[in-house]
């Protein structure tokens, strides 16, 4: 079930570093989809009617569907298990990255410094890192984002792409690039006259879902932000690995250094749920500023609470509570209209996507389902095999 990286990036795992992240993925898969579909059924059948019979009423917010769930005993073992697989899925990598940081870091700098390469990274010494990165290891990952081990560290960036092969059992692209590929395919079917000329991803990370823009709109002028110099470092190399032009930038997103109506779109993916709130209507605001009169912002995410039973919420704010991701639920308890309104887009500019996985699915399939409109359900935004994503933004 495991695939190697497909790029020159890639660091050979010994046979024992293998099976090792073999096991935490298959972990992960069985945690995440077996033991939360029976999770699911109990709370239904066993610990909901329970709550009803002690409150007079059943859960009716995430919050008490938490309340209930807390003292049972699968709950517990759940939230153990899948705490424990995913400091194991960072176990599992960082010592494969640190036997090779030399020679990591020597193949980074040799793709940089091609003068025939497109693209291009710039980072930037005296860039002051948010204290939302620095101050907490982001959903456990040792040294959050921004850590640098060596003069141009490339390796948080390595650590990265390969927790999160372990991390997604192989349900988020060959690449780690389904939900860039799912959300330009979107777009495309669904607004086949929007031109992007000049395109901004923010938060990219590794440019993982960043490169499926421009496999999907060849002729745009890609760019894409993150504050993590390692990662922005292996982001460049990795696209040159894969000959696709971008350019990446050190760059806060809630201060962007572009100008007015510079873009066509402003695309994020799984960006929003890590910042406070401030930073994230932060962004808002500056992603309305640069973009052009009829440009699109589009937000990959989790769906709000607001849309969903409270079953699904608790369960999806599980990371907000025991994953160190402390912006999470203060995310999705967000009226997402509003957001967009708040940074000065017309409510009747809003939009919403919702999409099975493109790479998973025959583009026939995927096309039938675009056309088809976003249909929310209680597969939307849940990690499993019938996962299907969610987005949204607004035209300006
Ligand atoms: C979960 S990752 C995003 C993953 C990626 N976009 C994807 O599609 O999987 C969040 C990223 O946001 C970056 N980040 C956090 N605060 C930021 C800010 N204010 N501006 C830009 N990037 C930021 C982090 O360094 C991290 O790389």
């Amino acid at each position: 079930m495991f695939k190697d990286l497909s790029h020159d990036l890639a660091v050979k795992p010994t046979r024992d570093e293998r099976t090792r992240q073999e096991f935490v993925a298959s972990l992960r898969h069985h945690v995440l989809d077996d033991m939360a579909a029976t999770m699911r059924r109990r709370y239904e059948v066993k610990v909901a009617p329970a709550y009803a019979r002690d409150h007079g009423h059943a859960p009716a917010t995430g919050e008490e569907a938490h309340d209930a769930m807390r003292p049972d005993p699968y709950f517990q073992f759940y939230s153990a298990l899948r705490y424990n697989a995913q400091e194991m899925v960072f176990r599992s990598v960082i010592p494969m990255i640190d036997r090779n940081v030399e020679s990591l870091n020597a193949r980074v700098q040799e793709k940089l410094a091609d003068p025939q390469a497109g693209g291009s990274v710039s980072v930037d010494p005296a860039f002051a890192v948010p204290r939302s990165v620095t101050e907490i290891d982001v959903h456990l990952a040792p040294g959050s984002y921004h850590t640098e081990y060596a003069p141009d560290d490339a390796t948080g960036g390595a650590i990265y792409d390969n927790a999160i092969n372990v991390f997604s059992f192989n349900q988020m692209g060959r690449d780690m690039d389904d939900i860039g590929h799912s959300f330009a395919n979107w777009l495309r079917l669904r607004y086949p006259d929007f031109r992007i000329a000049r395109m901004l991803d923010a938060g990219c990370t590794i440019g993982h879902n960043t490169l499926p823009w421009k496999q999907t709109y060849p002729e745009a002028e890609v760019h894409a932000i993150d504050v993590s110099a390692p990662c922005l470092r292996y982001a460049g190399a990795r696209a040159r690995s894969k000959g696709l032009e971008v350019h990446f930038h050190q760059m806060s997103a809630s201060a962007l250094a572009f100008p007015d109506a510079s873009f066509d779109l402003v695309f994020s993916s799984m960006f929003l749920h890590e910042l406070p709130l401030k930073d994230i209507r932060a962004f808002m605001r500056e992603a309305h500023r640069v973009l052009r009169p009829g440009g699109l912002l589009l937000n990959m995410e989790l769906p709000p609470n607001g849309r969903l039973q409270p079953y699904d919420r608790f369960y999806l704010d599980w990371d907000c509570y025991y994953n160190k991701e402390p912006y999470y639920k203060p995310f999705r308890d967000q009226d997402f209209v509003r957001l967009c309104t708040d940074a000065g887009f017309a409510a009747d500019k809003f939009i919403e996507a919702v999409m099975p996985r493109y790479t998973y699915n025959s583009p026939q399939a995927f096309a039938d389902d675009v056309s088809a409109g976003p249909a929310f359900d209680n597969r939307t935004g849940r990690f499993s095999q019938e996962i299907r994503w969610y987005g949204f933004g607004a035209f300006k």
